[in-house]
């Protein structure tokens, strides 16, 4: 496997140079394998969504350097993408990204029509308001914008905020097929309970420093406080002596 990014030693200080400098990231050096389903854990405040900024390029890292592979595309998925959608049609919607990065209509088109199918919408919900789906869908709708420019990389806040149990698990299926198709997908998530299950490895980041990293069972087996219920309770049973 090949690394699709590489932090080296990547600090970043929001408002720098005023009397509100604030230091969010400090010396992080993390690498991403290529088609890795990586989840990112920590407290709130500790810099996780300006680790996703900076690998999707948003902003640039005060000192240290981000390598992106083989000019991989990182598409970001803001909490709450729904809020973004604007289109009067789903297709519309999904088609604005690839329209705007210069793509000829059927293109465009075709390149909406996959990442919808991939999202788990069809066609009947090409010319449906984006404001008539239920939350699910238009969670699937926002992401297919995303996928629909050529992301190679899926950069998620919060993937499943908000949704009901059932859209969580369906999110999470199409999650995992995008994954196995060789999409590398990187989560923050604060509840891992659904999606830490699903990831392959972990960082743990404490007050803007990497405090753990490594496959997700090493990393929860470390750091309990993060690892999903289901883990926990199979190392209780395992410490118990009784080997399932
Ligand atoms: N635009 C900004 N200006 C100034 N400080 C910021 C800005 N965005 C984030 N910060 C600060 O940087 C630190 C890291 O923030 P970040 O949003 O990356 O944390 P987080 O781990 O995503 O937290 P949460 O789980 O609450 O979303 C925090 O102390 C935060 O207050
Ligand atoms: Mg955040």
């Amino acid at each position: 496997m090949s690394q699709i990014i590489r932090f080296q030693d990547v600090s970043y200080s929001y408002a720098k140079g005023t009397p509100y400098e604030k230091k969010a990231l400090e010396n992080v050096s993390i690498s991403v394998e290529s088609c890795d389903f990586l989840g990112i854990y920590g407290l709130s405040g500790s810099g996780k969504s300006t680790l996703l900024r900076l690998a999707a390029g948003l902003i640039k890292p005060s000192s240290g350097q981000i390598e992106i592979g083989r000019s991989a595309r990182v598409g970001l998925v803001f909490q709450f993408p729904e809020n973004q959608l604007f289109g009067s049609t789903v297709l519309d919607d999904v088609m604005f990204g690839p329209l705007n990065m210069g793509l000829e209509k059927d293109k465009a088109r075709e390149m909406a029509e996959t990442a919808l199918r991939q999202m788990g919408l069809g066609a009947e919900f090409y010319n449906r308001s984006p404001f008539s789906l239920s939350g699910g869908e238009k969670r699937r709708a926002a992401i297919a914008g995303i996928l629909a420019m050529g992301t190679e990389v899926l950069a998620m806040d919060e993937p499943l905020a908000g949704l009901d149990p059932e859209g969580q698990e369906s999110l999470c299926d199409i999650l995992e097929r995008l994954n196995e198709k060789g999409r590398t997908i990187i989560v923050v998530s604060h509840d891992s309970d659904v999606l830490g299950r699903r990831c392959r490895s972990a960082v743990v980041l404490e007050n803007g420093r990497v405090s753990d990293c490594g496959s997700s069972g090493d990393v929860f087996s470390r750091n309990p406080g993060f690892a999903p219920l289901s883990f926990r309770v199979m190392e209780k049973v395992k410490a118990m002596g009784i080997n399932l």
